[in-house]
């Protein structure tokens, strides 16, 4: 009997693998979506496995992952200071948000510094391009252009021009031929986001690639090419915002949920270096619900305003809860605290809460101030004249101490404000600042409430 050549067949759709042909894939569930896997890729991957030689640690040099500095210091602080050689970063966003134009901005800082830099759009012909850099004034011969959606072709182009930076614009534009995959698959997405990180890494040119994030919030294709790469920063904020928030999510060379906060004006983007300032420079002073939390992302402090609204229900049927900003199950889980605790009615009303600046805040140091801005809604009194809080919140209603309180507590103090609510176990932190600043070292919830409504009745208006 001949002996039956084994085949593998690889889902389109996710690159699922299995020995046997099957009608629908049992990960991704599309029906008719696998292909032959050509043997050439098979034969490929094994003999690419065995082509390096293994080096002893001592005899490797760390030439190859040497920084340098784009020259726009916010995002070079962003990806921990400055970009790696060889690196793979990765920039997602939703479609809009002003990724392409952030990396025409870094062309011109890297072509301004002597790089030369190979941009390239599969989105977008040249002349477009050309017209976003005439609005943002960069004309620079260090950039090149380069209109194309063929992975192949982009890379050996690369290989031919060696630039010193790679700019991939959008990934999801990308495709082999071979693969029978439509552009933006997720096979696609990573045959090409491979293809790119071996150009990266063998020939030590920085890979910049832009990718957008589908409607479920994840980039195309789901989580995949987040492990593959070496950094991931997303670029948030909303269209009812000017701002825009580059976050590092994944960072193999620095700190993760390092932030940097960008405004989009009429001539491209604009770094913030002093965001505390503009996110509670419109605070809502003589409102009740509004409460600054001094939040620390990544390495940077920045001080933000929660505002929350309480209104008694109007209609019949469950309360609503809505939360923009910060995780909506904490927030739940804060009113029952104010319920339980604090003896609040709060639960049968309606509570609305977000942050203001369009910023999102996921760190266990914004409980309290959601906590009391929802408080001094409930209650319809102010907070007490230039308060800034922070602290965990537990079930018991207990206020934990948190990280970085001195970092906290400092930048609170330098943007102006003089009292403060903090965990008691964060008050070895605020020592310094006694003399100077109107201290609450709460142990829980019901002291820093009552420190609140006593300052209100006793209408003590300015702090030290
Ligand atoms: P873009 O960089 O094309 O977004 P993405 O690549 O993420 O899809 O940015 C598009 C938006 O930015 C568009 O709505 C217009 C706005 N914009 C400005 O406000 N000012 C500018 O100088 C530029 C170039 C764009
Ligand atoms: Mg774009």
């Amino acid at each position: 009997m001949a002996q039956k050549e084994s085949k593998t067949y690889t889902c389109r759709e996710c690159g699922y693998m299995t020995s046997k042909w099957l009608g629908k894939c049992p990960s991704c569930m599309t029906w008719d979506s696998f292909d032959v896997t050509p043997s050439s890729q098979q034969t490929a991957a094994k003999a690419s496995a065995s082509a390096t030689p293994a080096v002893k640690l001592t005899d490797v040099t760390t030439d190859s992952s040497v920084r340098f500095k784009t020259g726009m210091s916010e995002f070079d602080r962003v990806l921990g200071g400055g970009l790696v050689n060889g690196s793979l970063v990765l920039i997602g966003g939703d479609p809009g948000i002003g990724k392409s134009t952030l990396m025409l901005q870094i062309s011109k800082y890297l072509a301004d510094g002597g790089k030369k830099v190979l941009y390239v759009s599969g989105e977008e012909s040249m002349s477009q391009i050309k017209l976003r850099a005439n609005r943002l004034k960069i004309n620079n011969p260090s950039i090149y252009l380069y209109s194309e959606t063929d992975t192949d072709a982009v890379v050996n182009k690369a290989l031919d021009e060696r630039p010193d930076f790679l700019i991939v614009d959008s990934i999801q534009t990308m495709n082999k031929k071979e693969l029978s995959a439509v552009s933006g698959s997720i096979s696609q997405v990573r045959e090409a986001t491979g293809a790119f990180m071996s150009l990266a890494k063998n020939e030590g040119i920085p890979v910049l690639v832009v990718g957008h994030v589908t409607k479920d919030g994840a980039i195309a294709g789901p989580k995949i090419l987040e492990h593959m790469v070496d950094t991931v920063l997303y670029f948030e904020g909303n269209n009812d915002h000017s701002f825009r928030i580059l976050r590092a999510v994944k960072n193999r060379f620095g700190p993760t949920n390092e932030i940097a906060i960008f405004e989009m004006a009429q001539n491209g983007l604009a770094e913030i270096t002093n965001p505390s300032e503009l996110f509670v420079s419109k605070q809502s002073f003589d409102v009740p619900g509004s409460a600054v939390v001094a939040s620390i992302n990544g390495t940077m402090p920045v001080l933000v305003e929660v505002q929350a609204l309480v209104s008694t229900l109007p209609h019949e049927g469950r309360p609503r809860c809505v939360v923009d900003g910060i995780d909506y199950n904490k927030l739940s889980l804060l009113c029952a605290v104010l319920q339980n605790r604090v003896g609040m009615d709060i639960l049968s009303k309606d509570i609305f809460v977000n942050i203001a600046g369009g910023l999102t805040i996921n760190e266990p140091a914004v409980d309290l101030a959601a906590i009391l801005a929802v408080y001094s809604a409930g209650k319809g009194i102010v907070m007490p004249k230039g308060t800034c809080v922070f602290g965990e919140v537990g079930l018991a209603g207990e206020i934990r101490g948190v990280s970085f309180a001195e970092k906290r507590i400092s930048e609170a103090f330098k943007t102006g404000f003089r009292r403060l609510i903090i965990p008691r176990d964060n008050l070895d932190a605020a020592k310094e600042y006694e003399d100077d600043m109107e201290i609450c070292a709460a142990r829980n919830i019901r002291e820093a409430a009552e420190w609140i409504i006593d300052r209100a009745k006793n209408n003590r208006g300015d702090a030290k």
